[in-house]
């Protein structure tokens, strides 16, 4: 995994940093192929940078929003990733929901799971067995060093051919429905912002552990040359023994 960690003072410096970086990404991408397609995350540490993000000058009329995961529940719901990015970022910077290629949560989840493959095939004109190239995946990683829903010890962490696909997630006890490995790895450029004490130790697993993806599914990384750029502060970093 090549990575970049861009370590800031405070989860808040981190938070505006992603978001300053991933209006870049969206405008390089925008100059070179006119549009920019991107998938975010979920969670709570997003929330800041969402709010930054949605203060950006940014051309949203040539950006396609789409979700790396979300929970099998109604758009409404408070546990919803979708209700959160409306909320943080989409509603406050004014996008098109046009622009917005949601996770149905409130399908069953396999049916969920396969009506977003669809609609990624056909946005993306992809062949049996082609994966998306997302411009930009926005990810998070958990104490536990899973990102998405790709939770340790998880068989889809071994899926290299489907888009997304639903999972359980045993400790939440909730339905996920998420992007597989093979999507994750494609993307073009990918951030991950991760700042806290809870993530030190899964940080530390993740770049300085043995590369092991079922037991530290955040490893999954985007084949060179991009690297994986990192949004992070101390407390994170605190256990690193390398520089990056
Ligand atoms: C979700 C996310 C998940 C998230 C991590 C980290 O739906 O929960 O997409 O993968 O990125 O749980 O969450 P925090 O950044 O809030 O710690």
């Amino acid at each position: 995994m090549s990575s970049y960690l861009h370590t800031l003072p405070t989860a808040e410096a981190a938070a505006r940093a992603c978001a300053e970086r991933i209006a870049e990404i969206i405008k390089e991408s925008i100059a070179a192929r006119g549009e920019a397609r991107v998938a975010l995350s979920g969670g709570s540490s997003p929330k800041v940078m969402f709010g930054e993000l949605a203060k950006l000058p940014i051309e949203w009329s040539r950006v396609w929003l789409y979700w790396v995961d979300e929970r099998v529940v109604p758009p409404d719901h408070p546990d919803s990733n979708y209700k959160m990015a409306m909320e943080y970022l989409i509603r406050p910077a004014g996008i098109d929901i046009q622009h917005l290629s949601r996770i149905a949560g409130e399908r069953y989840p396999e049916e969920a799971a396969a009506h977003y493959v669809s609609e990624i095939r056909v946005d993306f004109k992809l062949k049996e067995g082609e994966f998306p190239v997302f411009d930009l995946i926005h990810r998070g990683m958990g104490p536990d060093s899973h990102t998405a829903s790709l939770f340790p010890g998880d068989p889809l962490i071994e899926d290299d051919y489907e888009i997304a696909a639903n999972t359980y997630v045993e400790k939440f006890n909730s339905h996920r429905v998420t992007l597989l490995p093979g999507v994750l790895m494609a993307a073009r450029r990918t951030v991950i912002l991760a700042p806290g004490a809870d993530k030190a130790q899964a940080l530390r697993d993740v770049l300085e552990g043995k590369t092991d993806i079922m037991k530290h599914p955040c490893q999954i990384a985007a084949k060179p040359p991009a690297p994986t750029e990192w949004f992070v502060d101390p407390a994170a970093t605190k256990m690193l023994t390398h520089k990056y």
